[in-house]
């Protein structure tokens, strides 16, 4: 997507070095840096310390430290056990979002099919492009398909009055390598000629509404306005809301959706007020092997101190601020589970489907051949 009218990616390897480069979002709005990461130990640290998040760009990031790992392990005694530790070195760093799994996983099993170590080597780089270019290329079908949804709420609409879409977080692409899950409908109805205009959620603790996904779409021309993390039942209530688009960390084989903390309360709300909740993701944000995500999808929980402060941009730097009384204790859940029941629709990159195993297997039926239990 465009920066000060330039196209991006999230992260992307330098063909001549093998570096790996990423967009620094510790820094956005305030200041736009590009970082380059040389190491797997690099790469672990931008996704544990979050200069790169959302569930897609931390899986391509990944990909990329897999590639990173291979050429580490180029000059190791044993190859395969080298990979094996990085691989399990950048797994460890978040728990919940899948598509990091997902893509050592597939790095591994993409190495594991040669067999000399060139030919590794040379695998494990193409298969990190593929994975960042599958990513983006999903999420702009996401945005095709998502966009029916938009245009069916703006027929009811009286000609030139904005569909009011919520969202929680960052799900733009910032959280994937282009274009963005959630977002990737809305910029499909804009370029679509349908006037939209978007609710953002700040998302507390870390404030990726209020920071990144207000950039990203100030970026893009569309309008927007940033709102406390409780307002959206209120504006529910109201009739200012006709559609809420969220994106996820990891979604079970039923549908049952986890994403940044929060999401639960929304999706509550729109229940209650007859508005549609509908959520993107591409497939590789499925975790086949899981049905009961309120049971056993893992919550990651990050230091209170995120929710005991507070950063901000003042006299040209960052400053962090205290919120919370010196003594008191403060715990940060980084992500909730919506259970299907409430999740009008998921939008993928092969359609829209209903939140159910039955819904989910007629889009993906060759990922059920897989499932057992
Ligand atoms: O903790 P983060 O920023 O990595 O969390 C991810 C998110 O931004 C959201 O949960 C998002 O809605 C889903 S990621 C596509």
């Amino acid at each position: 997507m465009l920066v000060n009218g330039t196209p991006y990616r999230t992260v992307w390897q330098d063909r001549e070095s093998g570096a790996i480069r990423v967009i620094d979002q510790r820094k956005l709005p305030f200041v736009f840096e590009i970082e380059t990461l040389r190491t797997v130990d690099a790469v672990a640290e931008a996704i544990r310390d979050m200069h790169v998040r959302g569930a897609g760009c931390i899986g391509a990031t990944a990909a990329y430290g897999m590639a990173l790992a291979a050429a580490e392990a180029g000059g190791a005694g044993d190859f395969d056990r080298a990979v094996a530790e990085s691989a399990e070195r950048l797994i460890a760093t978040r728990p919940t979002a899948v598509n990091l799994r997902w893509a050592v996983d597939r790095q591994l099993a993409a190495m594991a099919a040669c067999g000399r170590v060139s030919e590794k080597l040379a695998a494990a780089e193409a298969t990190a492009q593929a994975i960042a270019d599958e990513d983006a290329e999903w999420c702009r079908q996401i945005g095709r398909h998502g966009l029916e949804i938009v245009r069916r709420i703006a027929d009811t609409k009286p000609a030139g009055e904005a569909v009011n879409i919520l969202t929680h977080c960052n799900a733009g692409w910032l959280a994937f390598v282009d274009h963005g899950s959630a977002t990737s409908p809305i910029y499909a109805a804009r370029e679509a000629g349908i006037p939209v205009h978007v609710w953002v959620d700040e998302t507390r603790p870390r404030n990726q509404g209020a920071r990144l996904t207000a950039w990203e779409l100030g970026q893009q021309g569309i309008p927007h306005t940033v709102i406390a993390d409780n307002t959206g039942g209120h504006l529910m209530q109201r009739g200012r809301v006709d559609l809420v688009i969220t994106g996820t960390d990891r979604t079970s084989r039923a549908g049952d959706v986890a994403n940044k903390i929060g999401t639960y309360l929304k999706a509550l709300a729109a229940r209650d007020n007859g508005v549609p909740f509908h959520v993107a993701l591409p497939s590789s944000t499925f975790d086949w092997s899981i049905a009961d995500g309120v049971r056993d999808i893992p919550i990651e929980e990050r230091d209170g101190s995120e929710v005991a402060t507070i950063s901000g941009w003042e006299s040209g730097g960052e400053r962090e601020v205290r919120l919370i009384p010196e003594g008191s204790r403060a715990s940060n859940f980084a992500f909730d589970v919506t259970p299907a029941r409430l999740v009008t629709g998921l939008i993928t990159e092969r359609g829209i489907c209903e939140a159910s195993e039955e819904g989910i297997r007629g889009l993906f039926p060759e990922k059920f051949a897989l499932v057992t239990g």
